[in-house]
């Protein structure tokens, strides 16, 4: 059965554009119930370890210079199935292709500065939320 938690973060543009509590309230109105969440600036180390999956790719520098651009919001999010269900609140990676209603469609400015991340497996899920949380700080 799939997992119950994933991995969100209210990414920079997002998070200075005074979004966050829309789409907190989004997440929310989807049956996320909010476990753990954090509010930093990443370092370049910090993006560069989260996006290492990414490292080799055409985008890697400008999606880590974005990210350590300003504040970003990680977060645990709980429900039943909820790496799949939060892919599909979220949307598409770049809005213009994203569904209408979706987080991304709502609030995204481009395929890079994208409002908000989300976890692409259980396994990611896990590995992404011990990368901000200790087992403490999650309920
Ligand atoms: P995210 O879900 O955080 O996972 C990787 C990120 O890389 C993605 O959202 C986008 O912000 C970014 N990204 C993916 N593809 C591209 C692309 N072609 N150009 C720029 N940024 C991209």
């Amino acid at each position: 059965m799939a997992g119950t938690r994933t991995l969100t973060i209210i990414k920079p543009d997002a998070f200075a554009a005074g979004k966050t509590g829309k789409i907190i309230a989004h997440l929310e109105g989807a049956g996320f119930k909010l476990r753990a969440a954090r509010v930093l600036h990443l370092t370049q180390a910090q993006a560069e370890a989260f996006y290492a999956v990414h490292r080799e790719r055409p985008f890697f520098a400008s999606l880590t210079r974005f990210m350590t651009s300003g504040t970003c919001m990680p977060m645990v999010l709980e429900r039943p199935d909820a790496v799949s269900t939060l892919r599909s609140v979220i949307g598409a990676t770049d809005p213009a292709e994203a569904a209408a209603g979706t987080v991304r469609k709502l609030y995204a400015e481009s395929k890079e500065r994208n409002a908000i991340h989300a976890s692409d497996s259980d396994e990611n899920a896990d590995r992404e939320a011990a990368f901000f949380f200790a087992e403490a700080d999650r309920i």
